[in-house]
């Protein structure tokens, strides 16, 4: 959507000092051929957001060998990555592999977009930075999915203070003074940096005030409270967005875990532009050999494993692999002639993600960022503001204010959420067009974008392999069945109805009206019959791009499940999955938070088995 002329111009400075000093550890390779050995103590698949948490905390014992074979490029220098703005223009770019949906039945038989990283770092350098740790009732309904205690709120909540460190945001002085600009439950001393918005807009104490004024008139039984911290343990309210960046650039797994650890120690390799197509059985059942190739017909390279393989291919790639590696039902693979090593039923099951619906507003401002995406004078000066001194508008995600909150009839029986610290559904602030999806950026008007999503969906679909040829170069059939179970629809409803009352109060009203009209087709919708909404989140629903649950985790007593509580794949050996697949259902937030905790877990839970210091 943003005009992104200059972003990719070669650092060539940084590139000559790299070629000229001695790169004393640093083993990057770019074929399989350029490895020194083909044996490992563990190989990690996917340089992504839980997989270099896992590459960092394994090699840390310096007697164990790592290495990480990814498919994608490497994320140095690459300013698509690194300003945060820029996080919805990384769909369909060089870091993206670029899937989509089969035909969703619900939307009128549109296929919509699946982005996934592409790159070290994997989605953590695609995504749009909002940093979340889940509620307490969804770690603990985990603990009781699966049986162990391990997965309750008290016993994970520890792991967070070694994921990320909370910074400040000196470039935005309207922000709360500390202590109350200090989350500091979910926040520690880790590798990730997170800070609130760098960057004021005139929309955020509009938001915040709103949700006061709401608040405490009781409108809509206080669903619309106030929040310091969403991720302390109860998620419900609206505030400050917590975002996953720090000195006015994006904070990924691969700046964060993969760099640091890459450079200070030599016994961490790692393999990019290779794909992992399949595992490989060693002995019966054991599956501790990975084939990998550079092209779809490229010659295929073995690499083996001692200890594991740890898949952290992400909920895409890590069903794929297993079912090409003959790992799942039986009958589906007959069907697109793969050999079955082992039957298991649920790979690739229970796929679920967060639909989501943008809604347009013309306002009358003229500070939303519409005329820096424009005018390219101005995106210019506003990039260059970035480049030397990391601050201004692109130096923060485009979305400062969100808020979690739970729906009236989602109470009770049919309740899909965790519990009553879990949101049912979310509304999201953005100061000027979000073109996310296939809308476009008009080309006049200032814009408010409101995104209304639901984070407890209760539809879902599946993964499949749509062949046996080209392996992973082959993309297979995705499939959310989104707005498949009515409650979907009803909670949608009810976000866009929590968005008129939000935006009728006195912030957007008083002294003048902010908003001039709803825009585009949600002109039409916003003004008609329950049904006219209908058509229109038929018509332009999308996913706000979290998709897990196909390599499930369940109880041993539970089939209905991919991996066991300690993340080994069920039936096998030598194969455990650290990535988004394992969620026993959908965090009711935006997950990167409970991934990098899936990472930090995955790796406690590799080394107590194997004994790693
Ligand atoms: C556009 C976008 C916006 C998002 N916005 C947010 C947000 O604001 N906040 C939030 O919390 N979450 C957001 N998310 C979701 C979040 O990024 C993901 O949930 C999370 O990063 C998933 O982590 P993962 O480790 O499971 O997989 P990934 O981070 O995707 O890592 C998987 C890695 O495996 C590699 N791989 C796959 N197959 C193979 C193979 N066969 N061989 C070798 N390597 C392979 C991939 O290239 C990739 O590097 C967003 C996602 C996207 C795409
Ligand atoms: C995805 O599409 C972009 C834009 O066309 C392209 O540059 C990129 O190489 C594609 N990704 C892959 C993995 O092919
Ligand atoms: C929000 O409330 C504060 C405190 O009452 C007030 O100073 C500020 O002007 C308000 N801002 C907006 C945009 O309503
Ligand atoms: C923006 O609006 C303000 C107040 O309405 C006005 O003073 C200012 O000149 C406008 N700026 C531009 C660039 O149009």
């Amino acid at each position: 959507m943003f005009s992104l002329s200059r972003s990719m111009k070669p650092l060539l400075s940084l590139t000559l000092l790299a070629t000229l000093l001695p790169i004393s550890q640093a083993a990057l390779f770019t074929s399989p051929d350029q490895l020194p050995t083909t044996e490992y103590d563990f190989i990690i698949v996917g340089a992504g957001t839980a997989g270099n948490v896992v590459a960092n905390r394994l090699s840390e014992d310096s007697s164990k060998r790592i290495l990480v074979v990814e498919a994608g490029i490497d994320d140095t220098n690459v300013e698509l990555i690194e300003v945060p703005f820029f996080g919805p223009n990384t769909p369909q770019s060089i870091v993206d592999w670029n899937y989509s949906t089969t035909p969703q039945s619900a939307l009128n038989g549109r296929t919509i977009p699946v982005p996934r990283g592409f790159v070290l770092g994997g989605s953590s350098n695609l995504h749009y930075m909002v940093w979340n740790q889940a509620s307490e009732d969804l770690y603990d309904s985990y603990a009781q999915k699966t049986g162990d205690s391990g997965w309750a709120w008290e016993a994970i909540m520890p792991l967070w203070k070694k994921i990320s460190t909370f910074v400040a945001s000196p470039n935005n002085p309207s922000l709360p003074p500390p202590p109350a600009n200090n989350p500091s439950l979910s926040n520690g001393n880790g590798p990730v940096q997170v800070n609130f918005a760098n960057f004021a807009t005139d929309i955020d104490f509009r938001v915040v005030n709103s949700s006061k004024e709401l608040e405490a008139s009781g409108a809509g039984g206080g669903r619309f409270k106030f929040t310091d911290d969403m991720n302390a343990g109860d998620s419900i309210g609206f505030g400050f967005n917590q975002e996953s960046a720090g000195g006015g650039t994006r904070s990924s797994s691969a700046t964060a875990y993969l760099h640091p650890a890459l450079n200070s120690r030599s016994n961490l390799d790692v393999l990019i532009h290779t794909q992992v197509m399949k595992l490989k059985e060693t002995s019966p059942l054991t599956f501790t050999a990975v084939e990998v190739a550079q092209s779809a017909d490229g010659p295929l390279t073995t690499l083996t494993a001692t200890s594991e393989v740890v898949l952290s291919a992400g909920s895409i790639g890590t069903p794929q692999i297993l079912l090409l590696s003959g790992i799942g039902p039986k009958d589906e693979l007959a069907q697109v002639g793969v050999e079955s090593t082992f039957d298991l039923s649920h790979v690739g099951k229970h796929l679920i993600d967060h639909p989501l619906v943008l809604t347009y507003y013309s306002v009358n401002s003229n500070t939303t960022f519409d005329d820096t995406i424009r005018q390219s004078d101005l995106f210019a000066s506003t990039l260059e503001l970035w480049e030397d001194e990391r601050k201004g508008l692109f130096s923060t995600s485009s979305t400062n204010v969100i808020g979690f909150m739970r729906i009236p009839q989602g109470e009770g029986a049919n309740d899909p959420s965790s519990g009553p610290r879990s949101a049912h559904i979310e509304l999201l602030f953005t100061n000027g067009f979000a073109a996310l999806g296939d809308t476009k950026q008009p080309d006049e008007g200032h814009f408010l974008t409101v995104i209304a999503a639901v984070v407890s969906p209760k539809s879902e679909g599946s993964l499949t392999l749509a062949s046996a040829e080209g392996g992973t170069f082959t993309h297979p059939n995705i499939d959310y069945g989104l707005l498949t179970n009515e409650f979907d629809l009803v909670a949608i409803q009810q976000a866009l109805r929590d968005a008129d009352t939000f935006l009728n109060a006195t912030p957007w009203t008083s002294p003048s009206p902010y908003i001039i009209a709803p825009f585009g087709d949600w002109a039409i919708a916003r003004d008609g019959t329950d049904a006219d909404r209908e058509a229109y989140i038929r018509k332009n629903l999308i996913t706000v791009y979290h998709p897990v649950g196909t390599a499930k985790m369940s109880s041993d007593s539970d089939a209905t499940g991919v991996t066991d509580s300690r993340l080994r794949v069920k039936g096998i050996k030598g194969v455990r999955v650290v990535d988004a697949s394992i969620f026993p259902s959908i965090p009711e937030c935006h997950p990167q938070g409970p991934v990098y905790t899936v990472g930090e877990k995955g790796a406690q839970l590799i080394k107590e088995d194997h004994g790693l210091a």
